[in-house]
């Protein structure tokens, strides 16, 4: 993945839990380079070996991880680099979800290696909308949790995000029933 992701991993760590942290995560990663520069291209297992070594090195499972940086990737990386491509995606949070399967189009131009994820939206009613997420890689389905809720807090619009299809348990795809306003339970 692009390195910007993996900065963002960095940026995540050394908020919240420290410099030292990052380095001993980077040391336990085997990973040599000072800084990732966000616009090369990296080996996915270059990520998916952050993700693991901050597992150990902060005592957190992968999910809580994955989540986390989910929302941080909308409310901190996205929101400050890219806050022009955001608010262009939508005015509102339901606007936003509804352009997401163009969305990597988009940033497609500005990184054209990239490898983006698709998602698809159905049964879209007034409040509610089921999104669709499929990608070549895995274990990922946690990280679209924490992204939607990070969308629905950029837009300060109170939602519900729950998992309805996983791909890990033999489903063809990953799938989120999103519902805000009077569609809340
Ligand atoms: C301006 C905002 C955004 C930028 C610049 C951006 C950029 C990127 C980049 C560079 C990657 C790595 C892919 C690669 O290097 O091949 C990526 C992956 C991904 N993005 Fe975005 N993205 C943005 C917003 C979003 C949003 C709002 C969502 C969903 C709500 C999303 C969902 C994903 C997912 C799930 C992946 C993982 C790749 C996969 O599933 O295969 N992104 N994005």
């Amino acid at each position: 993945m692009y390195g910007l992701v993996n900065k963002a991993i960095e940026d995540l760590v050394t908020i919240k839990f420290g410099a030292d942290k990052w380095d001993a995560i980077k040391r336990k990663a085997g990973i040599e380079v000072d800084s990732f520069i966000s616009n090369d291209a990296y080996p996915d297992c270059i990520t998916y070996g952050l993700v693991e070594a901050a597992t150990e090195v902060l005592q957190l499972p992968a999910s809580t991880i994955l989540y986390a940086f989910g929302e941080f990737w909308v409310l901190h990386t996205a929101k400050k680099g890219y806050g022009d491509m955001l608010s262009a995606a939508g005015r509102d949070m339901p606007e936003f979800l509804d352009y997401l399967p163009q969305f990597h189009t988009r940033v497609a131009l500005l990184f054209p290696h990239l490898k983006p994820p698709r998602f698809e939206c159905s049964d879209r009613r007034s409040n509610q909308i089921t999104m669709h997420y499929f990608s070549e890689r895995k274990g990922l389905s946690v990280f679209v949790e924490g992204l939607l809720n990070g969308v629905a807090k950029l837009y300060e619009t109170p939602a519900l995000v729950e998992q309805t299809r996983f791909k890990e348990k033999g489903d063809d795809h990953d799938e989120f029933l999103v519902r805000w306003g009077d569609a809340l339970p």
